[in-house]
């Protein structure tokens, strides 16, 4: 990503804040195991704004500053920590790399601070987890607002920048849709060779392995989430990440498993017969799920509102059901009261960008937000029937038959000017391919 659109993005950021600042943190560090941390992976509304990639980092955003409208605080350069825990960016090179019109070390962040708030009339930030920030924050506002009075200057409040800033990470530039597709195809070759090891007698983490060792090796981070393997019930379980199962013929396989590229991710789940054929049952719900899914595809178009696709996949799974006798009653009254729940228990469909479940508004007050050219959203419709299923209240039993079956079918659509582009549709769903 170029430094020129980091720095677009910011200039669109600042026009929203106008006479406010806005001060971000970086990702908090977290901990495996005793002085063990995870990787760093940095917060993703940090990230957009300054692509700055460290720990330990603040950025300032006063565009009200006559000279320094973006500041950025960052660890100092220093030989014998960064013989331990990496390269750091340092100072000098945060403002000649990054663009800030001055920085600091971290350390002086208490003493420099005040200078790019006082003045302003609020503050944006967003309370994170980390709390001795969130305290600094709310202290230096307490110290402002006892001369406000006084000096006529000074925050009046401090306002979370999600309005202002998610619905610009909503919609994607040319170039996030770039890595978003990188994402996508590396993504889909792994669900390939997912389709291609699947076989009785095979163990989820051989397939997990395989495709995480392909999302590294074609130069991806890694996986943009826990990777989902689950065979037999295990696919009824949404977020099963356990891995250790062996397969048997006759059962089913549900991959979940996207990869991430340069901050962007990928989210594809495919559900495969483990034998090359579907059992009758099998069959008869995959096909639902998948007309499920193209229908709520369908919905996903320039103007049309959020709740649709949702509703077109509810309303497809419901009449499904209801043929197979697996649901009974009013079709109004059993959308209405969720009755379809314990089958399909989770939302069609997420924002996806920076964040696998990406940030982006849905709803305001009662007014659902309609989908807008460069907008990425996930369309996954499940039906997972537990063996110990329970159905909702008044409505009938389960036939064993139809128990232990878990399906999920997810693809990543991009809505475009005309339409929406299927950016997953290179990984095969149709019956005809998963029985093979
Ligand atoms: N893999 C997480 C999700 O589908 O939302
Ligand atoms: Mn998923
Ligand atoms: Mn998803």
């Amino acid at each position: 990503m170029m430094q020129s659109e980091f720095r677009q993005r910011r200039e669109q950021f600042m026009a929203k804040i106008g006479t406010g600042t806005a001060i971000l943190r970086s990702a908090p560090t977290a901990v495996m195991h005793n002085d063990v941390e995870y990787n760093f992976r940095q917060d993703s509304n940090f990230f957009y704004l300054t692509g700055f990639n460290e720990a330990d980092a603040i950025a300032v955003l006063a565009p009200w500053h006559e000279t320094h409208k973006f500041v950025l605080f960052v660890q100092p350069k220093d030989r014998d920590k960064e013989t331990w825990s990496g390269y750091r960016i340092g100072v000098d090179a945060a403002k000649e790399q990054y663009g800030a019109d001055e920085a600091y070390p971290i350390s002086e962040l208490d003493e420099k601070l005040t200078q790019y708030v006082e003045k302003a009339d609020r503050i944006f930030y967003h309370l994170g987890r980390d709390r001795t920030f969130n305290q600094t924050v709310l202290d230096l506002w307490q110290r402002l607002m006892t001369t406000y009075e006084k000096k006529g200057t000074g925050p009046i409040a401090i306002e979370d920048p999600a309005l202002l800033l998610h619905p610009l990470r909503q919609t994607k530039s040319a170039s996030e849709l770039a890595l978003m597709r990188k994402a996508v195809a590396i993504a889909a070759e792994a669900h390939h060779l997912a389709l291609e090891m699947r076989k009785p007698g095979c163990y989820e983490y051989e397939i997990q392995a395989e495709m995480e060792r392909l999302f590294r090796l074609r130069g991806g981070v890694g996986a943009a989430y826990p990777s989902i393997v689950a065979s037999g019930a295990n696919a009824c379980i949404l977020h099963y990440t356990e891995n250790n199962r062996q397969m048997q013929d006759g059962e089913l396989l549900l991959v979940d498993a996207g990869c991430s590229y340069d901050y962007y991710n990928s989210d594809i789940t495919r559900t495969y017969p483990v034998g090359n054929q579907f059992t009758a049952e099998q069959k008869i719900l995959y096909e639902l799920v998948l007309k499920a899914q193209l229908n709520a595809i369908e919905q996903v178009q320039p103007n049309n509102a959020w709740n649709l696709f949702h509703d077109a996949s509810v309303r497809t799974i419901v009449e499904g059901l209801m043929s197979l006798g697996l649901l009974q009653g009013d079709i109004e009254e059993i959308i209405k009261e969720e009755k379809y729940k314990p089958f399909f228990m989770h939302g069609t469909g997420h924002w996806l960008g920076l964040d696998v479940h990406d940030v982006g508004i849905r709803q305001i007050g009662e007014t659902w937000q309609t989908f807008q050219p460069g907008q990425v959203v996930t369309v996954e419709p499940g039906i997972y029937i537990r063996p110990d299923f329970q159905p909702f209240e008044g409505q009938p039993q389960v036939p064993d038959r139809w128990r232990g079956i878990g399906i999920r079918i997810e693809d990543d659509v991009l809505i475009t000017e005309t339409g929406h582009d299927v950016l997953t549709a290179a990984v095969p769903k149709t019956v005809e391919a998963m029985e093979r």
